[in-house]
């Protein structure tokens, strides 16, 4: 079994923050989405893993997994132009062979990993793949299920004829490739990998649906980002091995090593990354400061600082934020405009 990950697309939707670095690469709860993806094919116990990415993505990519945390050593397939996830695949059939292959999109999470899908992938079935049930299922590709097997597949239907939504997981067996090589782009103008299973299941192949279990996440706007950090970050162990110093810490707190926090109040699920600096500050829950960001009188909270990202004497609290690599947010002397309050019955508090 192999594992391709897809990590070509633009992230169109989360401009600004994808104009410069492809989405895979954006942290939430300290590390880059794709780390995800990887960690969870390395758990399944998939050690050959493709990454397909463009022209534009490639150095991002390969310099956000040059830091991937473990022994760990992709192959990198180039896709040229921008024709879809069934194109994807086909660039990438010559790496494939006939092995078996579990396609993940690179900017896709799973609380529960991938062994829920690996699981029912046995003999004589042609492929599975991960269905989610959502609220407004029109902006992603539609399942119609009948006992456990996928009859029918649309991709972003105007009338969804289920709220099964496709998940970005799939497993295959090699034959699906001889099913890539005849499908012919899509109203969008792309070879849409929902195309590929409908043409599987209409030649009478076994193709089954798995829901997921716990969270699912595809990361496609800002909120999807602020609602998987915050996700993650539910689940954080307290750990610090930074300097802290004068400071309260109330909940889960991580202040990862190299990182100081200094006469601030963190109020967890907090995250701290390796040689960030937080002083005189208030984070506040669900806020995760990337790696040598700088958070200084001023408070945060509900958001991601990227790598570098500045906060500094900014007068409100910053709320449901992103701020990408080294952008700063700065305001002139004197602290954020919040106050902590304790008043006892009946008085009254006036604040300008
Ligand atoms: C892709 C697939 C879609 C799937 C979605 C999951 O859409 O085409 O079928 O539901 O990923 O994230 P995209 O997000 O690339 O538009």
């Amino acid at each position: 079994m192999k594992g391709l990950i897809l990590a070509a697309g633009r992230g169109t939707r989360l401009r600004p923050l994808t104009h410069t670095r492809p989405k895979p690469v954006i942290r939430v709860a300290g590390r880059p989405i794709l780390h995800y993806a990887v960690e969870n094919l390395l758990q399944a116990g998939i050690r050959e893993v493709g990454v397909v990415v463009s022209p534009e993505t490639h150095k991002d990519i390969a310099e956000s997994l040059r830091h991937f945390p473990k022994p760990f050593r992709p192959t990198y397939i180039l896709q040229e132009e921008p024709q879809g996830l069934a194109h994807a695949v086909q660039v990438a059939q010559g790496w494939l062979g006939e092995t078996p292959f579990v396609l993940y999109l690179g900017d896709n999470l799973f609380q529960r990993g991938i062994q829920d899908f690996l699981a029912p992938f046995q003999k004589g079935v042609s492929a599975v793949i991960a269905l989610a049930e959502v609220e407004d299922p029109r902006q992603f590709g539609v399942a119609v299920v009948e006992d456990g097997r996928v009859r029918r597949l649309l991709e972003k239907p105007q009338n969804p004829p289920s709220r099964l939504a496709v998940a970005g997981v799939y497993v295959f067996t090699p034959e699906v490739h001889e099913v890539i090589a005849t499908l012919k782009p899509s109203a969008r103008g792309e070879y849409e990998i929902t195309d590929a299973i409908q043409a599987l299941v209409d030649q009478g192949k076994t193709v089954l649906g798995v829901q997921v279990q716990g969270w699912w996440k595809d990361t496609g706007r800002p909120e999807d980002l602020l609602d998987a950090n915050r996700l993650l970050l539910e689940a954080l162990e307290p750990r610090l091995e930074g300097e802290v110093t004068g400071s309260r810490l109330v909940g889960r707190v991580v202040v990862e090593k190299g990182a100081s926090v200094r006469n601030s109040t963190l109020i967890g699920p907090v995250h701290v990354a390796e040689g960030a600096r937080v002083e005189e500050a208030y984070l506040g829950p669900f806020t995760s400061v990337g790696p040598y960001a700088v958070v200084r009188k001023a408070e945060v909270e509900y958001a991601i600082l990227e790598d570098e990202a500045q906060v500094e004497e900014v007068h409100v609290r910053l709320q449901e934020s992103i701020l990408g690599v080294k952008a700063e947010v700065r305001g002139k002397n004197g602290l954020p405009r919040t106050h902590r309050l304790i008043l006892g019955d009946l008085s009254r508090a006036e604040l300008a």
